[in-house]
């Protein structure tokens, strides 16, 4: 069977960043949730970026303090390729997000876009939460975007788990307050839907 980071570097040597199925011209939802939560000094680590341009987003509004951690160092380059020279400005992290050797209390805000919900094994998934138990600051935020209950089975011929607000919340349990939740339809590339639903919560 194929490892998850083969899997993960496969689809990025096959596909061009706008074909694949999460694609966003623009990471508008997450960018106001961040923006609305800090100012430009803050610590923020995009777990499982990918290609995503949320970090360029970023970068425009002058937020200098960045990290970008995926498990394909592929699509980590494609986007360091992409940024040119405001690359330098970010720290770039290739690891499986379970298994990172993060700093501890680094970062005011976490965000992760499609990724925990690939999370299907219990232990995968209390792994996760414990990193950011660790990594996040205390009165830090956490946002966090799965699949809804109406979203597909499956992602990148993987199997995912599906999320209610509700749901996603319990997976990270007491340490963390629920702010709020919004539900997005995602338009992938080839013009299908998909419910995400967005937990925006604050670390204790
Ligand atoms: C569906 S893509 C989403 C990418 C990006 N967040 C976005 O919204 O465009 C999932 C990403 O998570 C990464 N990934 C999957 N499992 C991971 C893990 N255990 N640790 C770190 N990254 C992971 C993949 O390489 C891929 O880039």
């Amino acid at each position: 069977m194929i490892d998850s980071q083969q899997h993960w570097e496969s689809v990025y040597s096959h596909k061009a960043a706008d074909e694949v199925s999460w694609f966003q011209p623009h990471a508008a939802s997450s960018l106001r949730l961040i923006e609305a939560c800090t100012d430009t000094h803050a610590h923020i680590i995009d777990v499982g970026g990918g290609t995503s341009v949320l970090v360029d987003g970023l970068l425009d509004a002058g937020y200098r303090n960045l990290t970008v951690l995926d498990l394909a160092e592929s699509a980590l380059a494609a986007s360091r390729q992409r940024l040119g020279a405001r690359a330098q400005s970010v720290q770039w992290i290739a690891a499986d997000i379970t298994q990172a050797d993060l700093p501890a209390a680094r970062y005011d805000v976490w965000h992760d876009r499609a990724v925990f919900h690939f999370l299907t094994d219990p232990d995968d998934r209390a792994r996760y939460v414990a990193q950011v138990l660790k990594s996040v600051k205390p009165g830090g935020h956490v946002i966090v975007a799965t699949f809804g209950p109406g979203g597909p089975l499956q992602c990148s011929g993987l199997d995912v788990m599906r999320y209610a607000p509700g749901a996603l919340h319990a997976e990270f349990g007491a340490p963390f307050r629920l702010l709020k939740h919004e539900t997005e339809i995602h338009y992938t590339p080839a013009g299908k839907e998909q419910e995400f639903v967005y937990c925006y919560c604050v670390r204790a």
